[in-house]
């Protein structure tokens, strides 16, 4: 637990070396110049943000971080959200470079897809950040996100351990029946999190002592698609599962109600990821076994730092280069991108209340929101 902390606190410090470094390269103050007029708003630089959807918790909060930080900084910011809709999202990046927009940060749809435009735009001269999923194309100036297959190996873990998987009742004989659900296909997140589930579950599907009863995966990353594909497995197999392999909160919590219309919420283990509100709330009442807590107070700061940087064509000295066929883990991507990740936190129902609740990262009423009084820890 300390450990964890103190992992949080040095991924928080990485976050701020960020803004130091922005401090350390920052123009030299200026003797007090004459007031001058404001300056009329369009001849500020601007910058677009592009948004895959509002629909998962984190998005809305973020967009409207980055956008807050970048006014600060003096930039005109416009913000366009694409309702889980590639061939719109493309032509909002087209429409905003029209515009003029100097700079780019996208949560792209389609990490494929979304190359298309970003190409396009790079030509023009737009300096391009892919926030938190990749865009497969070196034209991007950078790639900021968090270790994503520590997420899924986090997350196979949790469920592993809920499992007592090395506890010698599941057997060759007696096989643990595992349904395994990953996030939207064009996510390029969603592969890296199989990857990081699949390190941690293979050798035991190897072996024999997994069966993997169902593997699937959640269009559009909605709760609605799981909660469907869940209740045909539980048909398709009668019941008869051990343990869910999810890879966001918002699937667990479709794929729960699911499980809860059979009376097997909190019986059957069960992972997400996003430490959201209602995943948290779900933890604390013993049905989501584990989520991950990815810090988005770092990522979008930093996210709106780098933007300024490039914008004033400074380098950052924390972004390594990574290959394309490294981060998709498909070796047809040709070229290298600058990326850099933030490190994430497994949560699980022992460390909740100080990694999520105590940290500020979820607000104490909606952690224990229906939980009886007496059954909450004193608020912090
Ligand atoms: C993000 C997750 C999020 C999911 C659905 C992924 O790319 O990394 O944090 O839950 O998309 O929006």
């Amino acid at each position: 637990m300390n450990r964890r902390i103190n992992n949080l606190l040095a991924g928080i410090a990485i976050g701020a070396a960020f803004g130091l470094i922005l401090t350390a390269c920052a123009p030299a103050a200026q003797p007090a110049q004459p007031a001058q007029p404001a300056q009329p708003a369009q001849s500020k630089v601007k910058i677009g943000i592009s948004m895959s959807d509002f629909a998962t918790e984190r998005w809305k909060p973020e967009a409207d971080m980055m956008k807050k930080l970048l006014e600060e900084k003096g930039y005109e910011v416009l913000v366009q959200e694409a309702n889980h809709d590639v061939k719109l999202q493309n032509d909002q990046i087209d429409n905003m470079v029209a515009q003029g927009v100097k700079g780019l940060i996208i949560v792209a749809e389609d990490s494929d897809a979304a190359a298309t435009a970003v190409d396009k735009a790079a030509k023009a001269g737009v300096k391009v950040i892919a926030y938190d999923r990749l865009i497969k194309t070196p034209a991007i100036a950078a790639y900021l996100s968090f270790n994503n297959e520590e997420v899924g190996r986090q997350q196979a873990l949790g469920v592993m351990k809920a499992v007592d998987i090395d506890g010698g009742k599941w057997t060759k004989d007696n096989p643990l029946k595992l349904v395994k659900l990953g996030g939207s296909p064009t996510d390029n997140n969603a592969i890296l999190f199989r990857k990081g589930q699949d390190e941690i579950l293979q050798p035991y599907v190897d072996k024999g002592v997994i069966k993997v009863v169902a593997d699937q995966w959640v269009d559009n990353w909605d709760p609605a698609n799981a909660l469907k594909l869940m209740e045909n497995i539980l048909t398709a197999q009668g019941n008869q599962i051990d343990a869910v392999v999810a890879s966001n909160d918002g699937t667990a919590l479709g794929a729960l109600q699911a499980l809860k219309a059979q009376g097997l919420a909190g019986k059957v283990p069960i992972s997400g990821q996003d430490a959201t509100a209602d995943g948290c709330n779900s933890i604390v009442k013993g049905e989501l076994t584990v989520s991950i807590l990815k810090d988005i107070r770092e990522l979008a700061p930093i996210a709106a730092n780098l933007m300024d940087e490039l914008l004033k064509g400074q380098s950052d000295p924390n972004l390594k280069s990574f290959t394309l066929a490294q981060l998709t883990n498909d070796s047809k991507y040709q070229g290298e991108v600058m990326a850099y990740f933030l490190p994430v936190f497994q949560v699980d129902k022992s460390n909740v209340f100080d990694l999520v609740v105590k940290s500020g990262f979820q607000p104490y009423d909606a952690v224990y929101r229906d939980v009886p009084e007496s059954e909450r820890p004193p608020k912090p």
